[in-house]
């Protein structure tokens, strides 16, 4: 059984420090530090490649963007290109295998990596919280989309949460309608989707239905530091995937895709959803506005601080608009992979 994305490299002492909680705050504060310079570095990295761009291009690309949806394209495509051959040379050891498929044998090709098609679908308020601050679950959707989420569940290979999802909410993240799972069975699948999460320093209960619940693959992408420790404390219940530290989102998702899933819905909360988002990870955006508001800044928010690839320069693409009873549906098309 595969419990490792790669063989972890030997980290410098530095960047490693105490297990992640209250007491190792200043810890793992140095450690996000380390992180954010990494981020930045790469970042002007793109600004440098996006600048060149515009520099023989008369046009800027903001404005481009905005009327041009097919240079947006083309300059995404290009981002991604980018973003391929940083991630090769970033991750010497991890990465060798992938980086022969992607840049080819003379490193004239370069496609993006495999990963799966991703969905990230969520609730809000309308003034975008995902969740109030008490212990209680708050409950955004109605009846109509929680059946729509339901047909969205059947027709994915894997449900992902992150670690404060499961603890927060409990959710059991399975197919509810018996024919949905008749159906799936039908086509040669499992009746319920894969359950995966992500974890930094764990400590889920065992006895969450995440694991509990549902006759179905259960996979955890654990940070290095913690993998040992939450693979003893989960035995059998889940497979326990050493994902880097912190997890690397693009390397689950590609072994995710190695595992044969092909279409990836994720489903919170917060701090996961900032993870795909940053990353350009999402394909397509299914956005659920509850009419009501939680006005409650300690509550946690559709997304937090991030430099997002959409923003005023570079607008997402809108594919649909849905009511449904008193909720409204908004969904984006994110990629050029977007599947109508
Ligand atoms: N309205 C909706 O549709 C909806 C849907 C889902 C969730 N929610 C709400 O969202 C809230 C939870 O959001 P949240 O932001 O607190 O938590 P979250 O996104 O569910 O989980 C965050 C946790 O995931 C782990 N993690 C994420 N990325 C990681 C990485 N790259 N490496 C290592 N670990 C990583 C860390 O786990 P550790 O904690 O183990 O370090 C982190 O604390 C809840 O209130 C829930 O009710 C709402």
């Amino acid at each position: 059984m595969r419990n490792a994305l790669t063989p972890p490299a030997a980290p410098p002492a530095d960047k490693h420090p105490g297990e992640r909680g209250d007491s190792a705050r200043p810890a793992r504060a140095e450690s996000n530090a380390t992180d954010r310079t990494a981020r930045a570095e790469r970042d002007a990295t793109d600004r440098t490649v996006r600048a060149e761009q515009d520099a023989t291009d008369p046009t800027a690309h903001t404005e481009r963007d905005v009327t041009d949806p097919t240079a947006r394209a083309e300059r995404d495509v290009s981002d991604r290109t980018a973003r391929a051959e940083r991630s090769i040379a970033d991750r010497p050891a991890c990465a060798e295998s992938a980086a022969g498929e992607i840049a080819g044998g003379d490193n004239t090709a370069v496609t993006p990596r495999a990963r799966p098609y991703v969905v990230l679908s969520c609730a809000m308020s309308l003034d975008g919280y995902l969740d109030d601050a008490t212990d209680e679950r708050l409950v955004l959707s109605n009846s109509e989309d929680l059946d729509r989420v339901d047909a969205m569940r059947a027709g994915c290979d894997a449900i992902l949460v992150g670690a404060n999802t499961i603890r927060r909410d409990n959710p059991r993240l399975l197919v509810r309608a018996q024919a949905r799972r008749e159906q799936r069975a039908e086509n040669g699948l499992s009746p319920q989707p894969a359950k995966v999460a992500i974890f930094g320093h764990g400590d889920v209960d065992p006895e969450s239905r995440f694991f509990t619940d549902g006759d179905t693959d259960k996979i955890v992408y654990c940070a290095t530091k913690t993998a040992g420790r939450n693979r003893t404390r989960l035995g059998d219940r889940a497979e326990v995937v050493d994902g880097g530290e912190p997890v690397d989102l693009e390397l689950a998702l590609e072994d995710l895709a190695a595992r044969g899933v092909g279409r990836l819905l994720v489903e919170g909360g917060s701090t996961v959803h900032t993870m795909f988002l940053t990353a350009g990870l999402v394909d397509e955006l299914h956005l659920v506005v509850a009419p009501f508001f939680v006005g409650d800044g300690r509550a946690p928010r559709f997304v937090g601080d991030g430099q997002f690839p959409w923003h005023r320069g570079n607008r997402a693409t809108m594919v649909d608009v849905r009511r449904m009873d008193d909720v409204v549906l908004l969904r984006y098309a994110l990629s050029d992979r977007f599947e109508a």
